[in-house]
């Protein structure tokens, strides 16, 4: 009976400890499961303090980002405002220029030249912030004569080096092309800069090679120069936006452009470069599947003398726009704002409206709500500096029959009425008893 009690007490003091043993346990895990989750709140802390700084990083880049592509939109800008500036100057104080009329149409010429580049620059920008290329103007093309093409536009460029002691040669490899389907001003201005960072990278002068050949169902050229090449560093980072060692003379999107022209075009690029030794860049091209044109041809259509309400807030808009019309035989009227338009179209007749998007008082939405609700069906042209940001979007508001971008010249704005007004012809508006 003794040893029995002796043993009882013995298993309690066992259990007794093993109770403790386990009440401590217990106790440890829950401290260390209040050590975990401080350190998660610690962790989830740092986090969002990592996230916020992230934010501000990206933040502080793209506004560097920003800063670069303002300054380097600035200089081309300016380059190409030179010529506009400078030869109307010119005529506007010396009228006897006038007199010859070659030299006088050479000028002109010279002008027209200079804005088209601006607006080229400005059609450039939208690479940043267009999504799709929709928009883009698709041909069959023949590569071989894109590379002439860009060569002549550059050879001023290295002519002027040249006459600074720094000889360039340029050796063509070409062998005949099959056609490629793609937008010929883009792949015109990808070879530009592959060339301009050519002849950026020899400044003793040098070889620049052009090859083009064949192959499966691509095609490929090489822009080959023996320039100062590239470190791996470099050319790892070369296709990034602003990315560029030339310090402020580079904005660093040439290649970042022409990256994003070949994907855009289901095609590729590819860079080789040993320093001291040049540089090879490999661009391969899809062939033409037979795809249609994407450019909307113009439809033959006989346009009668129209009577034309321009509403734009903008006076050179206004007065440009009203030059091309009368110069095809059109009426056309101008007002400066949204009501005045409104008000001239309820008291007037009219066969076409234009109009501007952003006025002050009445934007040209607005005006061309109103005006298809007092005569459904009236062909509306929204002539905007927002023409591209909306053909972009796909954007075309209500009652507005056509969008068309500024700067327009005489024969875009021709076509956009003749597309329009065949449209009319194919369904005329209800009540309407032909055409006038
Ligand atoms: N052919 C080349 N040889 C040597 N380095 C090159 C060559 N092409 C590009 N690079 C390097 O890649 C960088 C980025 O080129 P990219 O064309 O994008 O911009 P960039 O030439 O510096 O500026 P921008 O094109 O505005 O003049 C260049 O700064 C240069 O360091
Ligand atoms: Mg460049």
């Amino acid at each position: 009976m003794q040893k029995e009690i002796a043993q009882l007490r013995k298993r309690v003091a066992e259990l007794e400890k093993e109770a403790k043993s386990r009440h401590a346990t217990q106790e440890s895990l829950r401290g260390t499961e209040q050590k975990l989750l401080d350190a998660n709140t610690r962790l989830s802390n740092a986090l969002v303090q990592i996230k916020k700084s992230q934010q501000q990083m990206i933040q502080y880049e793209r506004l560097i980002a920003l800063c670069q592509m303002a300054r380097g939109i600035s200089h081309e800008m300016n380059n190409a405002l030179m010529p506009i500036l400078g030869f109307s100057d010119l005529l506007i104080h010396n009228p006897e220029l006038l007199d010859n009329r070659q030299d006088a149409q050479e000028i002109f010429a010279d002008i027209n030249a200079a804005a088209l580049r601006a607006t080229d620059i400005i059609r450039r920008l939208r690479e940043f912030y267009r999504a799709s290329d929709d928009t883009e103007r698709y041909s069959i093309l023949d590569m071989n004569k894109i590379i002439e093409n860009t060569l002549q536009l550059v050879e001023p460029r290295w002519k002027e080096l040249e006459a600074k002691g720094r000889r360039i040669q340029v050796r063509k490899e070409f062998e005949p092309l099959p056609p490629v389907n793609g937008s010929e001003s883009h792949l015109r201005d990808a070879l530009m800069h592959l060339l301009l960072n050519a002849i950026d990278a020899m400044p003793q002068g040098g070889t620049i090679t052009f090859r083009s050949r064949p192959g499966g169902d691509w095609i490929r050229i090489e822009v080959q120069d023996t320039g100062a090449g590239m470190t791996e560093e470099v050319r790892r980072r070369c296709f990034e936006p602003f990315f560029t060692t030339k310090g402020p003379s580079g904005t660093g999107m040439g290649l970042s452009l022409v990256y994003g022209t070949l994907r855009r075009h289901g095609g590729t690029v590819d860079i080789k470069s040993v320093p001291g030794q040049g540089t090879r860049v490999a661009i391969r091209l899809p062939q033409a599947q037979k795809v249609p044109e994407r450019v909307e041809p113009t439809p033959e259509v006989a346009i009668p003398s129209l009577r034309v309400l321009i509403v734009d807030d903008d006076p050179w808009s206004r007065s440009v726009t009203q030059a091309y019309l009368k110069n095809r035989g059109h009426t056309a009227e101008t007002t400066e704002t949204g009501a005045r338009g409104v008000e001239k179209f309820r008291s007037g007749a009219y066969d076409l409206v234009i109009v501007d998007r952003a006025m002050p008082d009445m934007s040209g939405d607005q005006v061309a709500g109103v005006v298809a609700e007092i005569r459904p069906g009236m062909p509306v042209i929204m002539l905007t500096g927002f023409g591209e940001v909306m053909l972009d979007d796909g954007e075309c508001p209500a009652g507005v029959s056509l969008v068309i971008g500024k700067p327009v010249a005489e024969q875009g704005l021709l076509s956009g009425i003749a597309r329009v007004w065949a449209r009319r012809i194919a369904s005329p508006p209800p009540g309407n008893t032909g055409v006038v």
